[in-house]
């Protein structure tokens, strides 16, 4: 399929980058791990709010609020939610309202990404620590009361419209990719909710499959993350009325090797990860999502999954201000 055709399948969307976000070569890791071609694509460098991949997904979720004419967005998520944060950032900048409900109590402290979403002008609840589907029910009931009142609420966090914001990124990495020369083979970004690997899986369908895609678990199981991906595929085919040929799943691999003790819970191998980026690139990873990744990206070089000779890339999805409220990131940087 012709690239250029796509993005017009792909709306309603407002523009929150201004441009493609940097693809940069990592030499001196490189030289450290025996490989002649790493790269890393920085979706962590984002004007709007600190950046991260979740303002890709919100290009689609605010132009949906925009196109419903909301004046408040509704947003869910632990108070060291990405997403809420950006979400902060994106409704400041299109001066819309913010709520953001966190399934925590209020933290003594406010640091890191809550931190930034006060700053920001987002009105914060919490609702102690429950779980996800109470979380949901009380977004939904939240929203009712603000429509009682006259407002024009959206909730932010429908994963198929947010998946569209990632079909987005893998067009624009395989054109950058080709104009930088660098010939890239394999790409690894985390596994996690989905929205991310199943709207980048869909695009690399559209291009007719130029990388081998692996996917580091950070939450769940192979079989679950692949079921939710499955899921959201299906949901970006049916809402986009394009049907990519063949079948993600033969160019695509699954890790959990670096799950750890589960979700947002440092690993050592992640550690070692935080500090090889930082002192080799200057390049600021966090312990939950993108200093697993990489870990995952070295232990794949390591193990030959991804020979010497072939380039990959890292997505650098963002999140680095949850790394100053992170357990065992002092320590990291200590050792
Ligand atoms: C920095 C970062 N990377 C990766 C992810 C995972 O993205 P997804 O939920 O689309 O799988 C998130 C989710 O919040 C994130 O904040």
């Amino acid at each position: 399929m012709d690239p250029s055709s796509i993005p017009a399948f792909l709306r309603p969307r407002v523009r929150l980058l201004d441009a493609d976000t940097p693809l940069e070569r990592m030499r001196r890791v490189e030289a450290a791990v025996g490989h002649d071609g790493l790269w890393v694509k920085r979706d962590d460098c984002m004007p709007l709010g600190l950046g991260g991949n979740k303002l890709r997904s919100l290009e689609f979720w605010m132009g949906e609020a925009l196109e419903q004419g909301a004046d408040i967005v509704l947003v869910a998520g632990q108070p060291a939610s990405n997403q809420c944060r950006l979400t902060a950032a994106a409704a400041a900048k299109l001066g819309l309202d913010c709520l953001v409900l966190h399934n925590a109590d209020e933290p003594q402290r406010d640091e890191g990404n809550l931190l930034l979403s006060r700053l920001m002008g987002a009105s914060l609840r919490f609702l102690g620590p429950v779980d996800e589907d109470e979380r949901a029910r009380r977004v939904r009931e939240a929203a009712e009361e603000l429509r009682r009142q006259g407002r024009r609420p959206y909730i932010v966090g429908e994963p198929v419209t947010g998946a569209l914001g990632y079909v987005v990124a893998a067009l624009e990495l395989h054109g950058q990719a080709e104009r930088a020369g660098a010939d890239l083979r394999h790409v690894v970004l985390p596994g996690s909710m989905g929205p991310t690997e199943a709207g980048f899986l869909f695009g690399c369908a559209l291009l007719g499959r130029p990388f081998e895609v692996h996917l580091v678990s950070v939450e769940y199981a192979v079989p679950e993350l692949l079921e939710r991906i499955t899921r959201i595929f299906e949901g970006l085919v049916a809402r986009t009325g394009m049907a990519p040929a063949g079948d993600w799943r033969e160019w695509t691999l699954a890790h959990d090797n670096q799950l750890g003790a589960g979700y947002a819970v440092p690993t050592e191998e992640a550690l070692a990860a935080l500090r090889t980026f930082a002192r080799l690139e200057g390049l600021f990873l966090e312990t939950t999502y993108t200093g697993k990744t990489f870990a995952g990206l070295l232990r794949l070089v390591r193990d030959g999954i991804i020979p010497a000779s072939e380039a990959a890339c890292c997505l650098h999805t963002g999140g680095v201000p949850a790394l100053f409220a992170q357990p065992g990131a002092a320590e990291a940087g200590r050792s």
